[in-house]
């Protein structure tokens, strides 16, 4: 294969605190290589409609502390059709542009494997705050957003404290846990209920009962998003066990912030590897970390692998009521 000479960098997906730190890795590492870097903006959808430039070191300056993606980020579900992506290979073609990185979630790497199969060799770098790759113990936004819902556990404690009150708090995940129960450990809740191990409501006012019963004043129930509605828990709550009830729903503000030092590491690490990678000739693969190592998994394979021991274990660490 021939040494690529002009790469295309994108963000896709939800954003999350670190990718920055992947971007500028990359500029960095692809130009010491000789290796022209491209801004590809908005994800998939500046691939289709051509919104790239060519990127410099003073374009990455200054962008390590930020959260968020200087480049932006979307969700482009027609990406999935095969004209919409034939479009986009056409705009990389006008730039010249001979591999793509892209930092985002598994739907992302979809994309990344699907450019790979018609000709364009692309490299995936896990950048979500859920957790929800397999082929990595932690992805880049990961850690960031697991200290602010613990930053934001901490504060509603103490009013919950208070008024002898319980508080059920929302958090992000989509169909994955780790969020919910990283936080939960940390900060020390009542309740825990995830896609993984979803309680049933009956449980969930039993174990707050419970808790009151060993006169604890302030009640945390933590639960990953789309479980429940969680406004009509919370009144279920407060109905069954009188305890004035009040719900949380943490949002966007989980998202964004200054990257962690250690997802800004992580994301600078993967980033330089991706270079290595697409010298050495690589393409249609993942980056992860799995046990502190850095590792390569095919892209290809992603759908058949499941969840590592090591993510597995936390799930069964009973520290609740
Ligand atoms: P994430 O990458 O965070 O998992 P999404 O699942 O929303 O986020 O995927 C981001 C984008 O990746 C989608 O909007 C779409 O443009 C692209 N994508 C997702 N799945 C596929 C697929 N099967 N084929 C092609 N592109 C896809
Ligand atoms: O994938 C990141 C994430 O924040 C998920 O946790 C959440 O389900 C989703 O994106 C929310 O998407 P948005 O607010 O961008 O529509």
């Amino acid at each position: 294969m021939e040494k690529v000479k002009n790469i295309g960098i994108l963000t896709s997906g939800g954003d999350a605190p670190g990718m920055n730190n992947a971007i500028r890795a990359i500029v960095k590492a692809a130009i010491k290589k000789g290796i022209q870097p491209y801004f590809i903006y908005e994800g998939f959808k500046g691939m289709v409609e051509g919104d790239i430039c060519k990127a410099n070191s003073l374009m990455v300056s200054g962008i390590a502390n930020k959260g968020g993606t200087i480049l932006g980020s979307s969700r482009l579900p027609e990406f999935k059709e095969i004209e919409v992506r034939e479009t986009a290979i056409k705009q990389l073609k006008k730039f010249k542009i001979d591999a793509v990185i892209v930092i985002g979630g598994d739907g992302s790497f979809m994309g990344a494997l699907k450019l790979t199969e018609m000709g364009i060799p692309c490299i995936g770098i896990p950048g979500t705050i859920d957790n929800d790759i397999v082929s990595s113990d932690y992805t880049i936004g990961f850690d960031t957003a697991l200290n602010a819902i613990v930053q934001a556990i901490d504060v509603v404690k103490d009013t919950a404290r208070s008024h002898q009150r319980c508080i059920v708090i929302e958090v992000m995940g989509r169909f994955c846990g780790d969020l919910t129960i990283f936080s939960s450990l940390a900060a020390g809740v009542e309740v825990i209920s995830t896609p993984e191990k979803k309680l049933k409501k009956v449980d969930i006012i039993e174990a707050i009962s419970k808790a009151r019963g060993e006169k604890k004043r302030d009640i945390i129930v933590v639960v990953t998003e789309k479980l429940y509605d969680i406004n009509k828990l919370t009144q279920l709550i407060e109905k069954q066990t009188k305890i004035e009830t009040r719900p949380l729903i943490l949002g966007n503000l989980q998202r964004g912030g200054n990257p962690s030092a250690r997802d800004r590491i992580l994301a600078t690490q993967m980033g330089i590897k991706a270079i290595e990678l697409l010298l050495e000739g690589k393409k249609g693969v993942t980056i992860g970390e799995i046990n502190g190592k850095l590792t390569i998994v095919d892209i290809l394979n992603l759908p058949k692998m499941k969840k590592s021991d090591r993510k597995k274990e936390i799930f069964n660490v009973e520290l609740t009521t």
